[in-house]
């Protein structure tokens, strides 16, 4: 080993001899460029071979969280919502809950109109209906055998009506033909689907002035905040304007029921429900490695509690519209609502001893 380290040191002394002695022009360009690299320790070029390929791939395999935490530098925060705070008390009057909103009551409650594009959110679907159908005149359903990220999918609905016969006589169902083009960015296809639904709410007959819920499954408004909108004069989720009103799903205004709902993206029963969704939904971008979808790991994940496709949008999501949906709360209010607890068991994120999720 002595012997070895002792020829490479005389060897790199030769080139720089040569350097100084007589060479072709071009045998000496290149002796100089190695006397140079000889200038540099080992280390430095241990660190620029080795290190920095490492780093950059670390970016690689990071770099959605290195954007999200650089994200306040290159995006300003939104405007502040107002912040409107939000009362219950179930033997509280209708007419005092208003007044502590400070709003009127109305002689009859207005009606209100449930508008949600379905994908495969079958468990969520029946908390969900459960859980508004005392208030709600009108259910709107709309599915598409498109995903948003153009693959064919069953009608999932039309697959299990017979659970939801409890709002059958109030349901208007519709099917959208998805466009199937290749390659597409996810959000055209969304936004195609969500433009559809303004046809169904029509065909639900919805008149001015009815209230109208837009939203996905999994964001759920509490029954007795639903109930409340309905029955004031000011407050409302959105007052249906004919020609006016198309799909929305964003920010609408700048004030926000606190605690008004839950937000619950990845509440699911079965694993192969966890991964329909993750390749179907628009930010499919997350799933950047193929092993994000192994069963193995999202069940793994489920029970560390921790982020599927670490979603660090989440909070901005959930600040789209008057409603306020809180991801955690839904633990502590699902045993509370009207849908059955043993069904909220199946797919609400686990809190203890409750994560293992059926395969298949
Ligand atoms: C509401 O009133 C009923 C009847 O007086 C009572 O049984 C119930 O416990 C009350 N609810 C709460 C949350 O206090
Ligand atoms: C999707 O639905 C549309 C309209 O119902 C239908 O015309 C089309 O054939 C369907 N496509 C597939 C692949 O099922």
């Amino acid at each position: 080993m002595q012997e070895g380290g002792y020829y490479i040191s005389k060897k790199t002394d030769d080139i720089c001899q040569d350097v100084c002695g007589p060479a072709s022009r071009a045998a000496l360009s290149m002796s100089r460029l190695r006397c140079i690299l000889r200038g540099f320790d080992h280390k430095a070029l241990l660190l620029l071979f080795v290190g920095l390929p490492l780093f950059i791939f670390g970016i690689y395999l990071h770099g959605q969280k290195i954007t999200y935490f650089l994200r306040p530098l290159w995006e300003s925060p939104p405007k502040p919502f107002n912040i409107i705070p939000h009362y219950y008390h179930e033997n509280v009057s209708m007419e005092n809950l208003c007044k502590l909103h400070g709003w009127g009551i109305r002689d009859t409650p207005r009606r209100v109109f449930d508008a949600v594009l379905f994908s495969n959110e079958v468990d969520i679907l029946e908390i969900r209906w459960n859980e508004l159908h005392p208030f709600v005149s009108e259910f709107v359903l709309l599915e598409s055998n498109s995903t948003f990220t153009g693959q064919v999918k069953p009608l999932f609905f039309a697959q299990t009506e017979k659970k939801f016969k409890f709002v059958e006589s109030r349901l208007t169902y519709g099917v959208v033909g998805g466009r199937f083009v290749k390659g597409e960015n996810p959000f055209v296809e969304e936004s195609y689907t969500r433009e559809c639904s303004g046809s169904a709410n029509k065909d639900s007959r919805i008149n001015e002035d009815d209230l109208l819920i837009m939203s996905d499954v999994d964001e759920i408004p509490s029954g007795h905040t639903i109930n409340l909108l309905r029955w004031s004069w000011e407050a409302s989720v959105h007052r249906y304007k004919p020609g006016k009103t198309r799909y929305a799903h964003f920010r609408q205004t700048d004030d926000l029921l606190a605690d008004s709902g839950w937000h619950c993206s990845f509440c699911f029963r079965r694993i192969s429900e966890f991964v329909f969704k993750m390749k179907a939904y628009s930010h499919v971008d997350r799933v950047r490695f193929s092993y994000y979808l192994k069963p193995s790991r999202i069940q793994d994940v489920i029970c560390r509690g921790a982020d599927l496709l670490t979603c660090y949008q989440r909070s901005i999501h959930s600040r789209r519209s008057l409603l306020r949906w809180s991801h955690s709360q839904f633990l502590l209010s699902c045993s509370s609502s009207r849908a059955s607890t043993s069904k909220c068991r199946q797919v609400h994120v686990p809190s203890s001893g409750n994560c293992l999720r059926e395969s298949g």
